[in-house]
């Protein structure tokens, strides 16, 4: 038909095969070769039914996103759905691998579908800020029912086939060879005269559903997808597939899908889409550069870090060595670590087998010893460069030549630490976020002689552990924190100005982070952020500067585990109040430090913090401690609850104009002066140029 649609006959059933590496996309080409060889199926007289598969790893694993931004091609899916759907002989969709998206919605223009037990199928398109536009959102409600299918929608998350079997979306389990199975699959329904199914006549069975279903169901998913576009839309399709024909509806599904597309959201979406693939590309390490196999891991520290960075590997069934100071600290971070476990087991996540399998797997050490035989060190003692230094001149006496050491400082000089070994090219940063055992990111700190073959190593161990790592350059803070640091000082200059922390964190938080600041600090222990900030090299000269921190610090407000922080908090709870206290304190202060009280809108708390970040992202990337503005966006949205659908700081500056956060940044930099408002030199030639982060090429 053409190079990526084949037609064969094999005894009286057509067989259309799809092959478009790696995923079988269906890309224009494709659907041009579908059509062809749907029409050679029907004028075939020795062909008795058709089966659709696909070559490769996977069945359709969805459309051709770089496709998108493009005018749509003829015929577009809808329309080969549809031209499926309308033989005359009938289609079996025969699925293996992953189903989804456009590769889903096409299986439901067959009139029947079968698949091996390790198949998945799904409708992630919501994750892309869209919402399945080739009449999926009509069809999968009149196959499962209203229900299922919104779920399935709104979630994106794709289903085994087995849960397939049961929802009515596959029809047939095959055991052994796909296409043999699904071609006998075929030949059965043919000689038992099977209806040609068609899901287009089905009516959705309304009537069942309670009263006032939508609205309660927009409910009920309203916190999970607060401030997305998306989700209501495809309710909306949902509500429309109730009471129109499937030809109208899907006219509107099409409305509605344009919206979503253009809307910034997705473009946001997609680009991280891209940005979280690509971060595994780093331009002078190639992708063959040899891996050290990491068979045994060592940590030293079980505080709060050490502990779950050991159930990472743990969970990845790689065995652990765990050191600490003494049996009473070992005792306490290994206790952890176990009733960490434990809730998991409690709430169904994990089974009593895997809980001792899992600890079976961490072991706990007094002797450096230990660590002799371990492929990949990982120190999380606390942070001071002395210590760390000394904890690394021993790993150096006692680590097998080729262990790749790494430590998980968030702040000091990688270079500092690698020296005090005689090994700088094995050492690396591997950053993990806390709670390390949830956060998706690991910032992988690249030191000035860490060899390729380590740095392609960690890259490697991210997988492993099911993590996004990113390549960082080695500066204070690294990416994250570095920028954090930024957010943070405009954050507590704007306290000292008058705006309550908790009105701070609201309108964070409406905006779309995860967690207001200072909710955030709370949770950390706001000592951490005192003694991290002591110690750093390039502290500016302004008893201004986050000293809100400070204070609270002075006071004993460490955050929730004394109770007190930025708010207060009641015995063995975690729910922030909002504390007099503190706005008394923060008053007093400002009049010491003569800071003038002003009214501050919402609008400029949110240009502070964010300006501030996306400025020091600008510097980050020109320095190149960043290879990318998306590696920017990677790690906010992964590490730091920057919301998604905003594609990360630098993509959203590309949103609202580079021009008109320039302005911004001048703007502030007229009432405050040059100290911290000086606009990143890229920034500002990106801004004249009319350009963008995403689309600056370094
Ligand atoms: N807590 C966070 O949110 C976070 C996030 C990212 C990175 N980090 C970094 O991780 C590191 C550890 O932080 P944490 O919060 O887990 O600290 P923590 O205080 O909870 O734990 C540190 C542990 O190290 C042990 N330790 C100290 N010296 C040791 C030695 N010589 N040998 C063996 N064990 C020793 C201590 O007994 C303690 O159990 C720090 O560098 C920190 O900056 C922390």
């Amino acid at each position: 038909m053409n190079d990526l649609v084949r037609y064969e006959r094999r005894d009286g059933i057509a067989l259309i095969t799809i092959d478009n590496p790696p995923v079988n996309a269906i890309a224009h080409a494709v659907r041009q070769g579908v059509m062809a060889a749907l029409d050679r199926a029907a004028a075939d007289g020795a062909a008795h039914a058709v089966v659709i598969a696909c070559a490769g790893r996977t069945f359709i694993a969805g459309a051709d996103i770089s496709e998108f931004d493009k005018p749509r091609g003829k015929p577009d899916l809808p329309e080969v759905v549809s031209r499926i759907e309308g033989m005359d002989k009938l289609v079996v969709a025969a699925i293996h691998g992953t189903a989804l998206g456009g590769g889903l919605e096409t299986a439901l223009g067959c009139h029947y579908r079968c698949a091996l037990a390790s198949a998945r199928v799904g409708l992630p398109e919501v994750l892309l800020g869209l919402l399945p536009g080739a009449s999926g959102t009509q069809r999968l409600p009149r196959l499962v029912g209203v229900e299922a299918a919104l779920d399935m929608m709104i979630s994106g998350k794709p289903i085994s086939a087995a849960e397939a079997r049961e929802k009515g979306i596959i029809d047939e389990i095959i055991e052994g060879d796909l296409v043999d199975g699904a071609l006998a699959y075929a030949r059965r329904l043919v000689g038992a005269r099977a209806p040609i199914r068609r899901i287009r006549d089905l009516a959705v069975d309304a009537s069942r559903l309670p009263k006032d279903f939508f609205a309660d169901y927009r409910q009920r998913i309203a916190r999970q997808t607060r401030g997305y576009f998306a989700p209501e839309r495809i309710v909306q399709c949902v509500e429309i597939a109730t009471r129109l024909p499937l030809a109208e509806g899907h006219r509107l599904e099409r409305e509605l899908f344009e919206q979503c597309k253009a809307s910034t959201q997705s473009v946001a979406l997609r680009h991280l889409f891209f940005a979280e693939r690509e971060v595994a590309k780093i331009p002078d390490i190639p992708k063959d550069t040899p891996q050290r196999p990491i068979a045994r891991v060592g940590i030293v520290g079980a505080g709060t870090m050490g502990g779950g960075i050991a159930m990472c590997f743990a969970n990845a069934g790689l065995p652990v060595t765990v050191l600490e100071v003494d049996a009473a600290a070992l005792e306490r971070g290994l206790g952890t670590v176990r009733r960490n476990y434990e809730i998991s087991a409690s709430r169904g996540r994990l089974s009593e087998a895997e809980v001792r399998q899992r600890m079976g797997l961490i072991e706990g050490a007094l002797e450096d010893g230990a660590l002799a035989d371990a492929d990949l060190v990982i120190e999380a003692v606390f942070e001071d460069l002395g210590l760390k230094e000394q904890v690394f001149a021993r790993l150096d006496a006692v680590c097998r030549p080729g262990a790749v050491l790494a430590t998980n400082t968030s702040t000091l000089d990688l270079d500092r630490i690698a020296r005090a070994t005689r090994r700088p090219a094995d050492v690396i940063g591997l950053h993990f976020f806390s709670p390390a055992n949830v956060m998706k990111l690991l910032e992988i700190v690249r030191g000035a002689q860490t060899s390729p073959e380590v740095i392609a190593t960690a890259m490697g161990v991210a997988k492993i552990i099911g993590k996004i790592g990113v390549l960082v350059g080695n500066c204070w803070g690294f990416v994250g924190n570095r920028m954090f640091g930024q957010m943070i000082r405009e954050n507590q200059m704007m306290q000292l100005e008058g705006v309550p922390p908790e009105r701070i964190d609201r309108v964070a938080e409406e905006w779309g982070m995860a967690m207001g600041p200072n909710g955030v600090f709370d949770l950390a222990g706001i000592d951490i952020d005192v003694k991290v900030r002591r110690g750093r090299p390039d502290k500016p000269d302004d008893p201004t500067w986050c000293r809100v921190s400070d204070l609270l610090f002075e006071h004993g407000r460490l955050g929730q585990k004394t109770g007190s922080g930025f708010y207060r908090y009641e015995e063995g709870s975690r729910t922030p109040i909002p504390d007099p206290l503190v706005h008394d304190l923060i008053r007093a202060e400002a009049k010491r430090l003569g800071v003038a009280r002003r009214e501050i809108d919402d609008a400029e708390i949110i240009e502070r913090m964010f300006y501030a970040l996306i400025n020091e992202g600008a510097l980050i990337l020109e320095a190149g401690h960043a290879l990318r503005p998306g590696d920017i966006d990677v790690i906010w949205v992964n590490g730091y609850g920057f919301p998604r659908y905003r594609g990360g700081p630098m993509r959203h500056a590309d949103a609202v104009g580079l021009g008109e956060v320039l302005a911004g940044v001048e703007r502030y930099r007229g009432r405050y002066g040059d100290r911290y408002w000086r606009p990143a030199p890229l920034l500002e030639r990106l801004a004249r140029e009319g350009g963008t982060f995403t689309g600056w090429q370094r």
